[in-house]
Parts: C-alpha cells; sequence; structure tokens
C-alpha cells in the first residue's frame, strides 16, 4: 500500500466512525456527537477571522474569483468561503467527506463545488485557475512526503496576484526522546496493516472493538516552507503562530506571536509540543 493510499483509508475510516469528530476533537471529551450547527458556525468565525489576519498582512483576496478549500473534510469553511467568492471548490480524499460535505450545503443558496481526489498532487486543475486557496489542519495529517508536493500544487495553481493561506506544524518542542518515540510510533502506523495496529490497542486496553479515530501528525519546518514559497517566486506576507494542534482547540483558531505560542506550550495551555503556523502567501502579478 502506497503511503497515499494508507492516508485516503485512515481518513476513509476516520469519516465513517465519525467525521465531525475526526475533524474536531477535543481531549477533554470522549468520543462523542458534535452539534452540527454549532460545528458550522466554528467555520464562519473561523474564515472570518482568517480574512481579517490576511488584510492585516496587507492581503485580500479576489472575491470575485474562485477559491480552494482543500482538504475540505465535511465543508466546515467552505461553506463559509462560498458566502465570500463568486466560486469554489472543496477537495478531500475521502469520499464520505465529500458526501457529506454535498449534504451539509444541500440548502445553501451559494454553494461550492465539491471533488475526491486520491492522488499525488492536483493533475486536473490547471496552473493559474485559483484565486485563493486555503487548507487548515490538513498538512499536519499528511505523510511527510507529500506536504511539498501538495503546498507546490498550492503555488502553481494560483492566479499571478492570487493569495494562499495554508498551516502546518514547523517544530516539535518535545524533547528528542519524546520526538523519537512519536516518529517511531508514526512509522509503526504507516507500516503495520491497520488491522494488527487496532488489534495491539485493543490488547493495551486503549481500543474498542470498532477501529478507533487515529490520525498522522506530521510537521514541516518553516525554513522549508520558506524555500518551497521562494522557488515559485511567491512572497511569503506573513507567518503567524496558530493554536492549531492543541486536541481541544474545538474550532476556535487563535493566531499567536511566536513568543505567545512557545508561553502556551510552557504553562501547559496547550496540550501539544508542536508549533504551528499559518503561511499567508501571494502570488505575484503579472
Ligand atoms: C482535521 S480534518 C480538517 C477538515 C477541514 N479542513 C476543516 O478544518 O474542517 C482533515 C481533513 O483532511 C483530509 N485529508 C487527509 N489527507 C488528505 C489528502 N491527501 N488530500 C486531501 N484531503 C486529505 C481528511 O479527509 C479530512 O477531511
Amino acid at each position: 500500500m502506497s503511503v497515499l493510499e494508507r492516508n485516503a483509508s485512515e481518513w476513509e475510516a476516520n469519516a465513517r466512525r465519525n467525521a465531525l469528530w475526526a475533524i474536531l476533537t477535543d481531549r477533554d471529551r470522549t468520543e462523542a456527537a458534535w452539534d452540527a450547527e454549532a460545528f458550522f458556525a466554528t467555520g464562519r468565525v473561523e474564515v472570518d477571522g482568517v480574512l481579517r489576519a490576511l488584510a492585516a498582512a496587507g492581503a485580500g483576496p479576489n472575491f470575485q474569483g474562485c477559491f480552494l478549500d482543500f482538504g475540505c473534510g465535511v465543508g466546515r469553511n467552505t461553506r463559509a468561503l462560498a458566502q465570500r467568492f463568486a466560486a469554489g471548490i472543496g477537495i478531500d480524499v475521502s469520499e464520505t467527506m465529500i458526501a457529506l460535505a454535498r449534504q451539509y450545503s444541500e440548502d445553501d443558496t451559494r454553494r461550492a463545488a465539491y471533488s475526491v481526489n486520491r492522488r499525488e498532487g492536483l493533475p486536473d486543475m490547471p496552473d493559474g485557475c485559483i484565486d485563493f486557496v486555503y487548507c487548515h489542519i490538513v498538512l499536519q495529517h499528511l505523510p511527510p512526503a507529500l506536504q511539498p508536493v501538495f503546498i507546490r500544487e498550492f503555488l502553481r495553481i494560483l492566479k499571478p496576484g492570487g493569495i494562499a493561506a495554508f498551516q502546518v506544524p514547523t517544530e516539535d518542542l518535545a524533547s528528542r526522546v519524546q520526538c523519537l518515540v512519536r516518529w517511531g510510533k508514526s512509522r509503526l502506523r504507516a507500516t503495520l496493516p491497520s488491522w494488527l495496529t487496532a488489534r495491539i490497542r485493543k490488547l493495551l486496553g486503549r481500543g474498542s472493538e470498532a477501529a478507533p479515530i487515529t490520525m498522522d501528525m506530521n510537521l514541516l519546518p518553516e525554513r522549508r516552507v520558506a524555500a518551497i514559497i521562494r522557488q515559485h517566486g511567491c512572497s511569503l506576507l506573513a507567518a503567524p503562530y496558530t493554536n492549531s494542534t492543541d486536541t481541544s482547540h474545538r474550532g476556535a483558531l487563535r493566531f499567536m506571536t511566536r513568543h505567545e505560542a512557545l508561553t502556551a506550550v510552557d504553562s501547559g495551555v496547550t496540550d501539544s509540543r508542536l508549533l504551528s503556523q499559518f503561511f499567508f502567501v501571494r502570488k505575484p502579478a503579472p
């Protein structure tokens, strides 16, 4: 099984088990049902906040144009973006996520298109076809080899003058031993068949009969993201820190300075030792 197939089957299983919960987890509660209205309200607040942060960084997207929400899930942010832009598309690796996104947006007066993509890249999308690329809490779950592939694709499909806003963890503040253990666990999950990892979890008393919601967590250092942006001739407008890797952010995205992000880790306000950044990028106009 290729890394992409494994990534796709993990998210398809998560979507079938409990899609809303897999998208927004909460460390303080056991797996529970989300109220759909409250869930989608987080998307409206998030999109408002990101657009405000973009404006503060001097980047206003072209609302008359077309957006892409990559890794859209059930359309939490896609539905909110569709109210702002003339057109848009949500893409996800999971068929069930996309089917749910279509259902949830059925009655919306302004609706994005939704599409499944299970390929290493976005080969159906021509160069320069999108005005605004959005991607939140997705790249962190991609296999490390695919993270740069998709960031390059975001910049390729951007129109000249277009804006990309994507988030990825960039640094692990855990000790070397903790990093090694996390790396080992993620490699093990990537190598063993899912029935065996479910069996091991059960033996350890962590699993139930049904496969648990699992997700890989991977980072891409800031210097590597910056190098990709440079290689594509794009400008990095800002790269604020966020609380996106906190397992109980429950969709309440918060922008921070590096100092604030470090303080949140040191004081135990967050349960994650990964620092995460949102990259605001502009492709130069001709
Ligand atoms: C934590 S959820 C976030 C969903 C959405 N971005 C949101 O904020 O509501 C991660 C999403 O990424 C999708 N995903 C994972 N790997 C992907 C890939 N290779 N290509 C596209 N989507 C992917 C999953 O199916 C899932 O819907």
